[in-house]
């Protein structure tokens, strides 16, 4: 296991460049299976997500190989169509899998995926949409089975719009028979990079990024290069650190479209932001406090930032409401956080906060991959030492966070234990 060792209080000065999308990457992993021609995905990001879904492409039978920052990949000789839990259970997004895997080979079996601990976590969605679209599904024994002759287009409408229902449901009807409308589908920036992606590789698309999408189903995919969205959650976490720790940072290869209710949030804590291109530079104010944050799907505040945000409320100004919408049990980095000085307190969705202006070093556990990158912020803005323990969380995230960190003057530093 590894840790942090962090001396905070210091300001952040200085550019940091934002990695390509850990969340529209994996899909596009899923979907590369699509084709038996070569894929390249440029500027792949090495975070731990990342290697294990490339860990399932080898399982499946696909060679892959990283030449600088760029993933090649080649599914000419994908045989398997089984993924055992010893590899799904490592990320969510092995579930991603069905759609493609059984597009491919008309059957798949994979074990329940894994991912965050952050409550309950059904796939109800993403199999009730497969079944819609022809497939015959079971569960047992820790797998899902799916098999069919072949897919064929259907309308399916979601009770919610999960994001990975919809991609699923999306890498599934890429090359069905006839055309598949998803009628309440997430409308993540995510989704239309993956809209984009099988496009490119010569899919019929259409819709992506609104409620309706409407996928032509083709007859065969070609293989593409491709340069994936920037993770806007990991863009959202070096604004609310620069927010924390005072100073002026500046990111590159950022997205501040995808970010609007991040900025508007920040904003109305008298942060200073401008944007340019692909630049967002952030000056950080006084930190009043952001009175109420709800979690909502985009484009609404991103579950993923309620983590840091709650870390930022903690030493605001006045207090602050935070409603989690999304998942059931994300609030495990506050106790972590009141180690440290915060007052927070927790009924339910909602966790109550009254800034205290400054947090003090101290021992904390991430036992999240937001939770721990939001502690990680709350120690280099803490005065004082602290620790923060596991990063086994946080690299499935964040590529490179220490160093990037340290570029603009925090000194944190990575130790084996
Ligand atoms: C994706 C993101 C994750 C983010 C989340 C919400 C990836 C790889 N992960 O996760 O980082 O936090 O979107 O923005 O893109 N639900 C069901 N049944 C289902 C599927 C989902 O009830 O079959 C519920 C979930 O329990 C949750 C809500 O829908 O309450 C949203 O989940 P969903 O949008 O599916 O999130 P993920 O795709 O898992």
């Amino acid at each position: 296991m590894e840790k942090y060792i962090i001396e905070g209080g210091r300001p952040l000065f200085g550019e940091v460049e934002i990695q390509s999308a850990k969340n529209a990457v994996l899909p596009l992993l899923a979907a590369a299976v699509l084709t038996d021609e070569r894929i390249v995905i440029h500027k792949c990001p090495r975070i731990a997500d990342v290697l294990n879904m490339v860990g399932i492409l080898g399982e499946l039978g696909c060679s892959t190989k990283f030449e600088g920052n760029d993933l090649v990949i080649d599914s000419a000789d994908a045989a398997n169509h089984e993924i055992p839990s010893s590899l799904a259970k490592e990320l969510r997004s092995s579930v991603f899998m069905l759609g493609s895997v059984v597009s491919r080979f008309g059957r798949a079996r994979i074990a329940y995926p894994g991912g965050c601990d952050i409550g309950l976590r059904p796939i109800d969605l993403h199999l009730n949409g497969l079944r819609r679209l022809g497939v015959c599904v079971s569960e047992g024994g820790g797998y899902i089975d799916c098999s069919c002759d072949k897919i064929e287009g259907a309308e399916v409408v979601l009770d919610f719009p999960s994001v990975g229902a919809t991609e699923n449901i999306i890498l599934a009807a890429a090359k069905a028979k006839g055309t598949t409308v998803i009628r309440n589908a997430a409308k993540e920036p995510e989704i239309v990079d993956l809209q984009n992606f099988i496009n490119r590789m010569g899919g019929k698309i259409f819709g992506a990024g609104t409620a309706t999408v409407r996928i032509d189903g083709v007859k065969k995919l070609g293989g593409t290069e491709y340069t994936p969205v920037s993770d806007r959650i990991e863009a959202g976490t070096f604004l609310i650190a620069s927010a924390m720790c005072g100073g002026e940072v500046s990111l590159k290869n950022a997205d501040a479209d995808n970010l609007s209710f991040l900025l508007h949030k920040l904003r109305e804590i008298s942060c200073k932001i401008n944007t340019k291109n692909d630049k967002i530079y952030i000056r950080s104010g006084r930190r009043l406090s952001p009175k109420l944050v709800e979690t909502s799907p985009y484009p609404g505040f991103p579950t993923d930032l309620q983590a840091p945000m709650t870390a930022l409320a903690c030493i605001c100004e006045g207090s602050t409401v935070i409603v989690e919408n999304l998942f059931e049990t994300r609030f495990k980095h506050v106790p972590e956080l009141i180690r440290m000085g915060a007052d927070v307190t927790v009924r339910g969705r909602s966790a109550f906060v009254r800034g205290v202006g400054s947090l003090k070093g101290a021992d904390v556990v991430a036992g999240d991959l937001r939770g721990g990158a939001a502690l990680t912020l709350a120690a280099i803005s803490a005065e004082g030492l602290s620790t923060v323990t596991d990063l086994s969380h946080i690299d499935r995230g964040y590529s490179d966070f220490e160093y990037k960190l340290r570029g603009l003057g925090a000194r944190i530093r990575r130790v084996r234990i």
